[in-house]
Order: structure tokens, then C-alpha cells, then sequence
């Protein structure tokens, strides 16, 4: 599994692109005044914060990035939130919760049917779940474009080829509501998104490092590892890459495909 530890205090800053998503899932969520809610792998907080906001209820977030646990509660601890350090098949949690949030994270978890039977039990009857992530192999083509020149490359192409993405992505919405109608839950709603964002290629970069590079750039990720300098070389062929696709404006345009899904527990 990638681990975000590294990353945690970084994050926020770069995260520009998840937040704006974790927006739209809150307003799909509509949490109700007093109810109470799980943050399911809720990085550094700040969306765990906006719930916070909404309801009077029990606010809880889990991640199973110690570092990300440690700067959320750094950010977030004083103000009546409480992080939980799991993993998000392993939750410590029995019919707990009104509500599970899970942002930008679902196409990490390695064993997403465990995942979603753990979010049944910290359910209550009746309890929704609502989950954006990223989806389809060309889940932004942009990035997919650029790490395919780690493909072409003299100098990456050897270790590219023993590549392995941990990631879920599946092609439709439909696909995702198989998914959670297969694991006991009563899907409400669900659509497939493209946003775009228009930023330099710095930028661009930095949204690179928010998620996507910690699989490319990932070690773990590769059958047999990688040489000790290949983070740093593959980081920079997709910087190069990115600058290339820059527009006469010179900005890069990024386009995300995502998944919005609201369900409930079914059978309460
Ligand atoms: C891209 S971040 C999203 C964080 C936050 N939800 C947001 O929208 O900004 C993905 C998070 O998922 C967490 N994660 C990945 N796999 C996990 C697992 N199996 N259990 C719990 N958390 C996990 C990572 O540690 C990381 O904090």
C-alpha cells in the first residue's frame, strides 16, 4: 500500500483538485444537523473539518497513514474531532454511524468489497455512504500522457515495463453501483464527472505529487523495486512532459474523470 505519511504535511497545499471534489460529494452527502459521521481515509482533515461544520452529531475521521493522523490532529485535534489511526477494511467501529464520507481515496484500497463491509458494520440502519474518486484507466489523460513517455524512455523504460497500478478504476457508474449493490448496500444516485483544471505545469506538477506520484513514483508499485535514482529521473521526464503540453497560454489542461456515488445500507 502507498503510504502518505511523507506527504502529510504537503498535502493541503497541493490537494487543490480533491478539495474541490470533496465539496460537490459533501453537498451529494447533505449530513443532517445532528448527525453523526465517519471521514473514511481523511488524510489531513480538512474535509473532516467541513464536516465538523455541519452537524452537531460525532465526527470521527480514520486514515491508516500515521502521518496523516498525526497532522490532522496537529491541524484539526482541539476542535471536536476525533482521528482514528486503521485501515479502512479493519474499521473499529459497529453500528456507529449515520454517515460514511469517503473522498478521493476509494481507488486505493487494495480489498475494496472488505472496505465496504466494514463500512456496513460502522453503520446504522438505513446509513448512507457517499464516495468520489477518481475513475476509468484514462482517469486523467494528461497524467496518463506524460507517464506513458516513462514508457518510451531510454532511461526508465526497463523499470517502467515491471509497473504494477494498485489502483481500482472501472470504466462506468454503473460499474461502481455493481460494486456496492454486490456488498449490501441500495445505491441512490451515481454519475461519472470530467473536471478540468487549467494551471502551469508547476502546478501541475504539484497535483502530480498529491496522489498520482505515489504510485508511478513508487517503488513498492514495481515488480522487483527500482534502481535508487529512479523517482528522481521518472519525476522528471513527466515534468518535461507536462511542460509540453503546455498551451500558447502556457497552461496545462488537466481533466479528471470521476465517480460521485450516494448509497444506503440496505435491509435496516
Ligand atoms: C488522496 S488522499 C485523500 C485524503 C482526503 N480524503 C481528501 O479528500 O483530501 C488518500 C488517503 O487515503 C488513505 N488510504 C489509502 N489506503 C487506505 C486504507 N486502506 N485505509 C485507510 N486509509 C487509506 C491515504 O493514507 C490517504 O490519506
Amino acid at each position: 500500500m502507498a503510504d502518505f505519511s511523507p506527504i502529510a504535511t504537503e498535502y493541503q497545499r497541493r490537494a487543490s483538485v480533491q478539495q474541490a471534489a470533496g465539496e460537490a460529494l459533501l453537498d451529494m452527502l447533505a449530513v443532517a444537523s445532528a448527525e453523526d459521521v465517519l471521514d473514511l481515509a481523511c488524510g489531513p482533515g480538512a474535509l473532516t473539518a467541513r464536516l465538523r461544520n455541519l452537524t452537531t452529531g460525532r465526527v470521527t475521521g480514520c486514515d491508516a497513514a500515521s502521518g496523516m493522523i498525526a497532522e490532522a490532529r496537529r491541524q484539526y485535534g482541539d476542535g471536536g474531532i476525533e482521528f482514528v489511526e486503521c485501515d479502512a477494511a479493519a474499521l473499529p467501529f459497529a453500528g456507529e454511524f449515520d454517515a460514511v464520507y469517503c473522498n478521493s481515496s476509494f481507488q486505493w484500497f487494495a480489498d475494496p468489497t472488505a472496505v465496504l463491509a466494514a463500512c456496513l458494520r460502522a453503520l446504522r440502519p438505513e446509513g448512507r455512504m457517499a464516495m468520489q474518486c477518481p475513475a476509468k484507466a484514462e482517469f486523467c489523460p494528461g497524467f496518463v500522457r506524460a507517464v506513458e513517455e516513462l514508457r518510451q524512455h531510454a532511461e526508465t523504460r526497463d523499470t517502467f515495463a515491471r509497473y504494477q497500478s494498485p489502483w481500482l478504476f472501472l470504466e462506468t457508474a454503473e460499474n461502481y453501483d455493481r460494486l456496492f449493490a454486490g456488498a449490501g448496500f441500495e445505491v441512490l444516485e451515481s454519475h461519472m464527472e470530467t473536471a478540468v483544471s487549467r494551471c502551469p505545469p508547476e502546478q501541475a506538477m504539484e497535483i502530480f505529487h498529491s496522489g498520482s506520484a505515489l504510485a508511478y513514483l513508487n517503488p513498492q508499485c514495481y515488480a522487483g523495486g527500482v534502481p535508487p535514482d529512479y523517482p528522481a529521473r521518472a519525476a522528471a521526464i513527466v515534468a518535461a512532459a507536462l511542460r509540453r503540453q503546455a498551451g500558447t497560454d502556457g497552461l496545462v489542461s488537466l481533466a479528471f474523470n470521476r465517480v460521485y456515488l450516494l448509497a444506503r445500507k440496505r435491509g435496516g
